[in-house]
């Protein structure tokens, strides 16, 4: 966390007070924040609790003075140097930029695709990219840091997130927070919590047991927020177990502030507010009030701290906990100055990123393409003039606009990002390698394309949105049917996916090669032809069970409410409330729930291939308060390449289940070998204990097994565990 020195504070608050500004007394955060909100008054407080929803495009009324124009804006308290908050969406680049502003940002490939990467790096790298386009355009807030875990891989909001287990998206997305917080902007990480569904989201209540929650969903969010160190977090939408995320005393106080000690504040999300008893049970910052019935803490707040002083207290907690995440993240110290951002610099940034997330799933040998392909069909999939990607807050458009915008649902922009998989492949082929062109609207026309080529690649997409969760896994407007009639006019097919997240294949066995794109961001194209050719590997591996078919999962139908009035991604709050019962799987999130019901998935949870070999050999473990574990990765293939060798418990001290303890990134040359050490982080071997408020770990045997995903096994050791109990 950042801090500033009392001597700086005092110079700055000289520089921008219009009279003497208060010196504040040298020390940590806290106490500069305690010493700042002493000096505030009750008006000056209660201003910086709510937030305005800075988009004249959308709610018709001018931008507030001295606001950039985004998802929120508070003004700034010149009398105490206290600087604006201008808060910008979020996880994927920079939000909310196109609409009335005619500006653009850089678009990351989506967080299935970074988690596909396996790769803190990558996280890091990413998030530092978009937080510093952030900074160039005003903000000081980035509203990034999506932790959910994907247990309902219909989920509009998959591209968002970074997959079903608590380890790798922890990790992931604390990178993520990190980075940005590296960057003097507050991060924040969200939707706490479980919050897995878009349908109903603002009435469903997710019902989970404090146990189950705690080794899942809140695991992943204490991670994310060990390694990141976010100065916010947002609450969701959704009730858990009974009352909604942002009134929650439980989630609030127990957890977050409780437990978990968190110094930080937290935030609503846009429409999440019910009252100012939000406030009075943990929330400190209402967000986005026009999206709320009204605007509660604006209209409500000033008199009643007049009358009620227990509330005053709550008040000024809230500041106080503000006022110091804005210090120790820095913005005091280092305001955003505008600028332009480097395009080509961040494309590349981009570009790296989405290349390592592509998953092969299939190869019977016809990837790498060679580039003296000599006829080479291209279907569906708008490849002629881009890639895919996600709708609602999280999209981004880049300078110059996408190549398509569709309307498609509430508001909700279906944007293809112009990087065209079709002409970058052209430019990497040789100059007499003749690519045609078929858009894929009729299977027939497509079929007679595939016929005269030697190879033919298609491409489908899934477009999916926050607001509305897909109403099965299919492909849409029957990509299915496409893909089967070329596959069955030429057998050499090679299908490209940009989906949000899982779908079903029923065309699998008959296509020679499958690779799992997601959403590749501003140079997808680009990514995705420099894998088809060879000039990088594919890299990725599953961070989502792609399921044989909806029987398989805790829930085969979605749930919704019963009310008849629901429209599809409707945003009421009125609907009849429902429940959705997670502890079916409970903490088996993902692959641990197909391994506790011995389930084969399509593809399973870490499964990647590669254009080359990897073997694991020398596994080594050793026990004590917690597991160490080294073995080696040999590259025994051809070509260069990259693997993610994953270590699982299977057996702990009795308790059988498994769970994703750690990973290797290791890139090889043919015949090289890597040493790999793993020291795991004990409450990844615990149980929460709700009786000893904490993670135990109990004493005995824990075995481990080393593969290539969570359903392939190449090694296996085991070792003994003390006990203890972790908080
Ligand atoms: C939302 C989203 C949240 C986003 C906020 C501001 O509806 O749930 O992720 O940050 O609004 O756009």
């Amino acid at each position: 966390m950042r801090s500033f020195s009392g001597s700086m504070v005092a110079m700055l608050l000289c520089t921008t007070a219009a009279h003497a500004a208060p010196s504040l007394p040298a020390g940590s955060p806290d106490k500069q924040a305690a010493a700042l909100e002493a000096q505030m008054t009750d008006a000056e407080r209660v201003r910086l609790l709510y937030s305005d929803f800075a988009r004249p495009d959308r709610t018709g009324e001018p931008l507030s003075p001295g606001a950039v124009g985004s998802a929120s804006f508070t003004p700034p308290i010149p009398r105490l140097g206290i600087p604006a908050l201008q808060e910008t969406d979020a996880s994927l680049g920079v939000a909310w930029v196109d609409g009335f502003r005619k500006d653009g940002a850089t678009a990351l490939p989506s967080g299935m695709s970074l988690a596909a990467t396996w790769n803190p790096d990558f996280a890091y790298r990413g998030s530092a990219m978009i937080a510093q386009e952030a900074r160039a355009k005003g903000f000081n807030v980035l509203l990034a840091g999506g932790v959910n875990l994907t247990r309902e891989p219909r989920n509009g909001r998959n591209f968002e997130y970074l997959g079903e287990d608590p380890l790798l998206a922890g990790t992931l997305a604390g990178e993520t927070i990190r980075a940005i917080q590296d960057s003097h902007m507050i991060s924040t990480v969200k939707h706490f919590a479980v919050n897995p569904q878009e349908t109903g989201r603002h009435i469903v209540n997710s019902v989970i047991a404090e146990p189950a929650a705690r080794d899942s969903d809140l695991l992943a969010f204490r991670i994310a927020m060990d390694r990141g160190q976010p100065g916010a977090v947002m609450c969701s939408y959704n009730r858990y177990n009974g009352p909604h995320a942002c009134q929650s005393d439980f989630l609030l106080n127990g957890v977050l502030k409780g437990d978990w000690r968190y110094p930080g504040f937290v935030m609503s999300d846009w429409g999440a507010v019910r009252s100012i008893d939000d406030l009075r049970t943990g929330l400190d910052r209402e967000s986005g009030d026009h999206y709320d019935a009204r605007p509660y803490f604006r209209q409500d707040l000033a008199k009643a701290i007049a009358a009620d002083p227990a509330l005053k207290i709550r008040v000024r907690d809230a500041s106080r906990r503000i006022l110091r995440s804005m210090i120790a993240s820095g913005l005091f110290d280092h305001p955003p100055h505008i600028h332009p951002i480097d395009t080509a610099a961040d494309n590349a940034i981009a570009q790296n990123a989405g290349a390592a997330g592509i998953v092969l799933l299939k190869n019977d040998g016809v990837l790498p393409l060679a580039k003296s392909a000599k006829r080479i069909a291209v279907i569906g999939g708008y490849a002629n003039i881009g890639v895919m990607s996600g709708g609602g807050s999280s999209q981004v458009a880049p300078e110059g606009g996408p190549a398509l915008r569709l309307a498609v649902q509430g508001g909700r922009d279906m944007m293809v990002q112009p990087s065209s998989p079709l002409t970058a492949l052209k430019a990497r082929l040789n100059s007499d390698s003749h690519v045609t062109y078929d858009a894929g609207l009729s299977p027939t026309a497509a079929a007679a394309t595939a016929k005269n080529a030697d190879v033919v690649i298609v491409f489908a997409t899934q477009w999916t949105t926050e607001s509305l969760d897909a109403g099965d896994l299919n492909l849409p407007q029957g990509q299915d049917a496409l893909i089967a009639a070329v596959a069955a006019a030429n057998p050499k097919t090679i299908v490209v996916l940009e989906t949000g997240g899982p779908v079903l294949m029923p065309w699998l066995d008959k296509v020679a090669a499958v690779a799992e794109a997601w959403y590749p961001g501003a140079r997808g194209g680009e990514a995705i032809a420099g894998m088809l050719v060879g000039d990088t590997e594919p890299t990725g591996r599953l961070p989502i069970t792609f399921p044989q078919s909806l029987d398989q999962l805790p829930r085969p139908l979605v749930d919704d409410t019963p009310d008849p009035a629901r429209e599809p991604g409707s945003q009421s709050h009125d609907l009849k409330p429902f429940d959705v019962n997670y502890n079916i799987e409970g903490s088996d999130v993902g692959y641990r729930w197909y391994d506790r019901k011995q389930l084969k998935p399509l593809f399973p949870f870490g499964f990647g291939l590669s254009y080359t070999r990897f073997a694991y050999s020398d596994m080594h473990i050793k026990g004590g308060k917690t597991l160490t574990i080294d073995f080696s990765v040999k590259n025994i293939g051809e070509r260069s390449g990259s693997d993610v060798p994953q270590l699982y418990v299977t057996d702990r001290a009795g308790t059988a289940g498994k769970r994703l303890i750690g990973w290797g990134n290791v890139s090889l040359a043919p015949g090289q070998s890597r040493k790999v050490t793993v020291v795991v982080d004990p409450k990844l071997l615990a149980d929460w204990s709700s009786p000893d408020k904490g993670w135990k770990v109990r004493a005995g045997a824990y075995r481990v097994e080393l593969g290539a995903s969570s359903q392939n096994v190449q090694m296996s050791a085991s070792a003994a565990v003390t006990s203890s109990v972790l908080r």
